[in-house]
């Protein structure tokens, strides 16, 4: 698929990944909806990029303000592209506490509602979007959902964060195969460790004690390298049904 003359909407596009892919897209020619939460810089971000980008805030677990904004993508261009980077991190909590009693439901439902639930909601709201578009090299769309390495490996304390990215995985093949009759592609990155905003948390130490664990190139991921993955996912029409790693061979440790 061409990425000029077309829009790319980007959820998360404010910050971390979701900025690098939003750059990425315009730089290539493409016009690009930067999609994230009110309070957050996607205006700035969208100005910074330029021209060709544009901000419309949405909750992507909120149906009408995300449907609101696929729409206003549609304006003025085709939707082509939908590279789903919003997220959250989890919540580090042990199924069971020192004493031995069980977590709570809250935290572990809270996960699942930004990370899974919100998925499905870009996911549904993206191709209801992109199924009236004339098709171009075989495609009238295609969209890019984000995983991570915890959905293979999760760590001691990630269960709810795991579960969510195990359940982005999972749907990816469902939601291609469903979707194969419209002419849109649904492909997952599951990036291993970032260095984005979402690790700001971590000490130094520990984000070094990071790096050190990851085969070859021992430095965490950097954003560029999402989006530029996220490019040729869109670029390359054979590509479907597919979850990719993009995590320099980490293979994470229980904790
Ligand atoms: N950074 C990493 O190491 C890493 C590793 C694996 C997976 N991931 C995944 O990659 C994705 C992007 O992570 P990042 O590192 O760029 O994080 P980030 O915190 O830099 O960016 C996430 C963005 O999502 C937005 N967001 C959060 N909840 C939202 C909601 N309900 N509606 C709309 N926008 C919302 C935030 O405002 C923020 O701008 C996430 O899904 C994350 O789980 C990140």
């Amino acid at each position: 698929m061409r990425l000029d003359a077309m829009t790319a909407l980007v959820t998360g596009g404010a910050s971390g990944l979701g900025a690098a892919t939003a750059h990425a897209f315009a730089r290539a020619g493409a016009d690009v909806v930067i999609t994230d939460l009110p309070n957050s810089e996607g205006k700035e971000m969208a100005a910074r990029i330029g021209a060709r980008a544009r901000f419309v805030p949405a909750d992507i677990t909120d149906g009408d303000s995300l449907s609101a904004a696929m729409g206003a993508a549609k304006e003025g261009g085709h939707l082509r592209a939908v590279v789903h980077c919003a997220g959250r991190g989890g919540d580090r909590l042990r199924i069971l506490d020192k004493e031995g009693n069980p977590a709570g439901l809250d935290s572990y439902r809270e996960v699942l509602e930004v990370n899974l639930i919100g998925s499905y909601n870009v996911l549904r709201l993206a191709a209801a979007a992109m199924a009236d578009n004339p098709v171009q090299d075989g495609d009238r769309g295609a969209i890019v959902l984000t995983a991570s390495a915890a959905a293979f490996e999760g760590q001691i304390g990630q269960t709810s964060y795991a579960a969510s990215k195990g359940g982005v995985h999972a749907m990816t093949i469902v939601a291609a195969r469903d979707l194969a009759r419209w002419g849109i592609r649904v492909n997952t990155i599951a990036p291993g460790t970032f260095d984005t905003p979402m690790l700001d948390r971590l000490r130094q130490d520990i984000r070094d004690s990071i790096a050190a664990t990851i085969p070859h190139p021992k430095r965490l991921g950097d954003a560029a390298s999402y989006a530029d993955l996220a490019l040729s996912i869109v670029r390359n029409s054979y590509l479907n049904g597919e979850t990719i790693r993009l995590d320099g061979a980490l293979r994470m440790a229980p904790r």
